[in-house]
């Protein structure tokens, strides 16, 4: 095991997604995904059967919108008890443009796509060479609602000390060499106590060039990782976001990959009542 491609939040944006997957397959030995596979977007099956078939190892767990879509379809369904181990989710504090698409999502899907939502796990412990591994969603915490909704973001939203002691204060990573985390849609690399790199918080709208460094080392130290959003950035760069680590040369390249914006506008369009398409339903989906 050298090379590891790190990726989250695809939200259901095949167009983003195939465009790094091709990039990415033949520099890597295993993928990892930090979660919301699907919602958002409008290609859910696609992008769910394109992780499902990967050829190399990988490592996925649960996001938040992949909880709500599975939600909708075992309720579009009637599925008896589909949902009781993620009774802690509440459909209530999910903002109405996201409730939309998990609807529409959960009409796309089959039973194979609902089954591989069903599987993931809240996080995923595991070693990659000498290295252990954490991913979660939201937040390394015991409490199984911080994985799923609860942002771990970097400076200058919340302190360095609390992002870092947020994530290593958990029992379960405490020793941890690498920590991954996806949900704020943002990157950031913390090396041990120090943040090696983040881009500019927020403002998604801005189009602000992201001025952010493209390679980092890590020589011995433990690491705290978020490697952005594939599918809706929310860092003033609407390229695709992820990072890949080379565990042999103890190096991570973050990377930002264009794909066609119109093919996603184009979908959207067929695939989406011309009700919801105002102008703050577009603001959240894209
Ligand atoms: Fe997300």
């Amino acid at each position: 095991m050298v090379s590891v491609g790190i990726i989250s939040d695809i939200h259901s944006n095949f167009f983003a997604l195939e465009v790094v997957i091709d990039y990415i397959t033949d520099k890597i030995d295993a993928l990892i995904c930090a979660g919301d596979f699907v919602g958002y977007g409008f290609q859910p099956t696609e992008c769910i059967e394109a992780m499902l078939d990967y050829s190399l190892p990988t490592y996925y767990c649960l996001g938040n919108h992949d909880v709500g879509v599975r939600y909708e379809y075992c309720k579009h369904l009637g599925i008896k008890g589909g949902f009781k181990d993620l009774k802690f989710f509440q459909l209530d504090e999910v903002r109405p443009a996201a409730k939309t698409m998990f609807k529409r999502n959960a009409k796309d899907l089959s039973d194979k796509n609902y089954r591989f939502l069903k599987n993931l796990p809240l996080h995923r412990d595991f070693r990659l060479g000498q290295k252990s591994v954490h991913v979660t969603h939201g937040t390394p915490s015991k409490n199984e609602k911080d994985n799923i909704v609860r942002y771990l973001p970097a400076p200058p939203i919340q302190p360095l000390r609390q992002t870092i002691d947020l994530a290593q204060g958990f029992s379960g990573t405490k020793d941890v060499d690498i920590i991954i985390v996806g949900h704020t849609h943002q990157r950031f690399y913390i090396n041990r106590d120090r943040i090696q790199g983040w881009s500019h918080i927020g403002d998604r709208y801005s189009n602000k060039k992201v001025n952010y460094p493209k390679e980092f080392s890590f020589p011995r130290d433990k690491i705290i990782l978020n490697p952005g959003a594939i599918g809706q950035p929310r860092d003033g760069d609407p390229a695709a976001s992820f990072a890949i680590i080379d565990l042999e040369s103890s190096k991570i390249e973050f990377h930002a990959l264009q794909y066609s914006r119109k093919k996603f506008y184009q979908i959207a369009k067929q695939k989406c009542a011309p009700s919801v398409q105002n102008s703050s339903f577009w603001e959240i989906i894209f």
